[in-house]
């Protein structure tokens, strides 16, 4: 795989391609790999973002990205999408999207995380569930840091990454990134692992016999 050097499992690896499910409020929200399928319903998500969020995520002055740029995102290996597909949201829409891939500024070591929660689904935790997911992805993909480019101030970006691992704002051209240091233990915040159906065992994740739990509610 494109994302540094695993050393995991198939079935480690392969828990990265897994679909789980998380809950807000009365919605239950998908959250899967994406797909170069995802372009439309991700370009028409992004134009429900404001200009501040959109700027947050991508630095080009409050503006969605490119379209190719975008069907680039949706094709990397380690990015996610999160769908709300019940009845009070249909047609299903991708509320969210969220990825890791190695940053070519820092090398191989780092994985680059980009997250966006469109602004009307904000503070209801999708971040965090969607931030906790990817850097156990990325610790599963051989990262050992996670860099953030999203400024400074980003107090919502800062409150994601503080809990994962030690983490310190670095001014840059950009504007600066948070640079947060991965604990091998935060392959226990991929989502699959939290919804009860697999097991973090000496060889790496495991099925669980039992896959009564899944989908849980998660943690
Ligand atoms: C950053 C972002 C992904 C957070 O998504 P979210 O779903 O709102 O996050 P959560 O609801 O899980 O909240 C995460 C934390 O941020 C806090 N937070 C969320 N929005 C906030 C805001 N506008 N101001 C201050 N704190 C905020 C929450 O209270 C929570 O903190 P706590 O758990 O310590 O109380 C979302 O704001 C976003 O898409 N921003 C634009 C793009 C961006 O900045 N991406 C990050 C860099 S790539």
């Amino acid at each position: 795989m494109r994302a540094t050097h695993v050393a995991a499992s198939r079935t480690s690896t392969s828990i990265l391609a897994e679909r789980w499910w998380l809950r807000v409020g009365d919605e239950r929200l998908l959250v899967r790999p994406s797909t170069e399928h995802d372009l439309s319903a991700v370009a028409v998500m992004h134009r429900r973002c404001s200009a501040p969020a959109l700027l947050a995520r991508y630095r080009l002055g409050g503006r969605p990205p490119a379209v190719i740029a975008l069907d680039a995102q949706l094709r990397g290996v380690l990015s996610y999408v999160v769908v709300a597909a019940t009845p009070a949201s249909a047609p299903p829409a991708v509320i969210a999207t969220g990825s890791v891939e190695t940053d070519a500024e820092h090398g191989p070591e780092a994985g680059r995380l980009e997250v966006l929660v469109e602004d009307s689904w904000q503070r209801q935790g999708i971040g965090r569930e969607l931030v906790r997911h990817l850097a156990g992805a990325a610790a599963l993909a051989g990262h050992t840091q996670l860099v953030a480019y999203c400024g400074s101030g980003n107090e919502p970006a800062q409150r994601l990454l503080v809990p994962i691992g030690p983490t310190r704002f670095v001014p840059d051209a950009t504007g600066g990134h948070l640079h947060t240091a991965l604990p091998a233990d935060a392959v226990g915040g991929l989502g699959p692992l939290r919804s009860g159906r697999f097991l973090w065992g000496d060889h790496g994740v495991e099925f669980r016999p039992d896959d009564s739990a899944y989908p849980a509610r998660s943690a």
